[in-house]
């Protein structure tokens, strides 16, 4: 097939795009991934283009799966147990779904990453090799499908060994690589090597050797035709010694080849106007809609009623990228000044669980804790703040930052990565010029929180007119997947011409 004929705006079909995850919401989520993994491929079909997801077939996936049928069979090398293919739909949406079913792999409680206590699966590197070699297959058109993706999109460490083993396939599809996180890389020892039975050759520094170790994800970065990360600033970032977590020189020498594209936020799950976790839809034409969910928050927080409060808000996974620290470390400035409250969720580090909890138990009336994983409860805390809280010390693109912006409730972030790309400083300038939409600053340290938390109070008690611009202004950002997604069938296109040869298309 030429490839003028399989262009994104020539071909009324498109491209077929296999898009491959670990998460996918609402299958399974941890954190951003999973909405990626969702949102994208139903942006792509938006727009004419037949993406497809495969994902492992955990136990939740397996549930939630519409039209769920079993598709075939799979012979793959040295797998523990049956393999098989199911196919259905997304519930919410016409998503075609491909699960990976190999019940020894994926069957299990706990997350697609941990067991229940938070220890990462000791087989994890099977599991995760097993996969890519479903993706793999399944990238190459088996013929009972005949499905056959003119690319093959694989995101982060848990997909990186497909594209290192289609490496050699003349007929592959075009490949493309999103890292969502360089700080997760998949790394393990040369006896897992050894276990694994890869073939030798990739044990080089040309391949999947990193500092004599192991590394799923250049597997990702080496052997795609394109790579991507989620925001350009963060493209930047992680070329520098600072950012780039070891594989700065790596991404440096992929020069064009390499890029940021940002994500965009799904408007049919985060749209302020149509959210059935809200007791109180509203839009930025009806915005004073708003504090009734305040209020609906603090009374679920079990905070005191009080509409002139000044409620800051934090939904995140509690590590060492997000800065939940720099939080706790403001706590006995923010509760010396009046009518303040603070809202949190967020699992993961035990230890700042338990000082997110002394905090609740110390200052009862002014900060309440909500420790686990809770949708609906996420939704409320968009809608119901006056500011969102988000120090991270990197955050390559973030995603409750855009889903605050879209809910009027202002964003407070650290300059960086995507943070630094979607949100615009309340300087002088940019209220003049009506752009600004929150408060960035630049020492990810207590003091550079605090000095932009005390800007943002006195602008909401001093100014309320400029914060009300500010929240119109974040609120009619457009943050949809629409122009992201043309960004993506552009790589596309290009990881497509950088092919000597293309797959030949088959019956779609
Ligand atoms: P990351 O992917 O690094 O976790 P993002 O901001 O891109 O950060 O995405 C996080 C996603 O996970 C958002 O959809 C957020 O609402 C969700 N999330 C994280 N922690 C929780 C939680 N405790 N409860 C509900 N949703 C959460
Ligand atoms: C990662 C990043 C986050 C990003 C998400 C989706 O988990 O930490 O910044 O928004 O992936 O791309």
């Amino acid at each position: 097939m030429d490839h003028s004929e399989i262009s994104p705006d020539a071909s009324p079909t498109g491209y077929r795009v296999l898009i491959a995850s670990s998460e996918a919401h609402p299958l399974v989520k941890t954190g951003g991934l999973g909405d990626v993994a969702s949102s994208l491929p139903m942006a792509l079909r938006d727009l004419g283009h037949d993406a497809r997801l495969v994902l492992p077939a955990y136990p939740s996936a397996r549930k939630q799966v519409r039209e769920l049928k079993h598709l075939m069979d799979l012979r793959i090398a040295g797998a523990v147990g049956g393999v098989h293919l199911l196919g259905g739909l997304l519930p919410d949406r016409d998503l075609p779904v491909y699960l990976v079913d190999a019940p020894a792999y994926f069957c299990r409680e706990g997350n697609p990453y941990t067991d229940v206590s938070g220890r990462d699966w000791g087989d994890n590197p099977e599991r995760f090799l097993l996969f890519s070699r479903v993706v793999a297959h399944l990238a190459m058109g088996l013929p009972p499908l005949e499905w056959r993706p003119h690319i093959l999109h694989c995101n982060d460490w848990q997909t990186g060994l497909a594209p290192a083993l289609l490496r050699d396939q003349d007929e592959r599809p075009a490949t493309v690589f999103t890292i969502h996180n360089l700080a997760y890389q998949g790394l393990f020892d040369r006896a897992t090597f050894d276990r694994l039975h890869l073939p030798a050759s990739l044990w080089a520094v040309a391949g999947l050797e990193f500092h004599q170790r192991m590394s799923f994800i250049k597997g990702g970065i080496v052997f795609s035709d394109r790579v991507n990360t989620v925001s350009p600033r963060y493209a930047d970032e992680v070329r520098t010694q600072r950012f780039g977590c070891g594989l700065d020189g790596l991404l440096r020498q992929l020069g064009g080849r390499f890029r940021g594209i940002l994500n965009g936020i799904d408007y049919r799950i985060w749209n302020p106007a149509d959210d059935p976790a809200l007791p109180q839809g509203y839009d930025s034409d009806h915005v004073h809609l708003k504090g009734e969910n305040k209020r609906a928050l603090q009374q679920r927080f079990g905070l005191p009623r009080n509409e002139h409060a000044f409620v800051l808000g934090h939904v995140g996974r509690l590590v060492e990228q997000k800065g939940v620290d720099l939080i706790i470390a403001i706590l006995p400035r923010l509760v010396a000044v009046g009518q303040v409250q603070l809202v949190m969720q967020g699992a993961g580090d035990r230890a700042l669980e338990q000082a997110l909890q002394d905090a609740a138990a110390q200052h009862p009336d002014r900060v309440s804790v909500f420790v686990g994983y809770d949708e609906p409860r996420a939704h409320l805390i968009e809608a119901g703040c006056d500011a969102f809280l988000m120090p991270s010390r990197f955050e390559p693109c973030g995603l409750n930052q855009m889903y605050s912006l879209r809910y009027g409730s202002v964003p407070i972030v650290h300059s960086t990565g995507g943070l630094a790309d979607t949100v615009v400083d309340a300087s002088d300038a940019a209220l003049a010029t009506g752009t600004a939409t929150g408060f960035l600053f630049n020492d990810p340290n207590p003091d550079g929180l605090w000095y932009a938390v005390e800007h943002a109070l006195w602008m909401h008690r001093e100014r309320p007119e400029q914060w009300r611009q500010l929240v119109l202004a974040g609120m009619r950002q457009d943050l949809s997947w629409q122009a992201s997604a043309r960004r993506y069938l552009a790589f596309y296109a290009e990881a497509i011409a950088s092919r000597e040869r293309l797959p030949e298309a088959a019956s779609a």
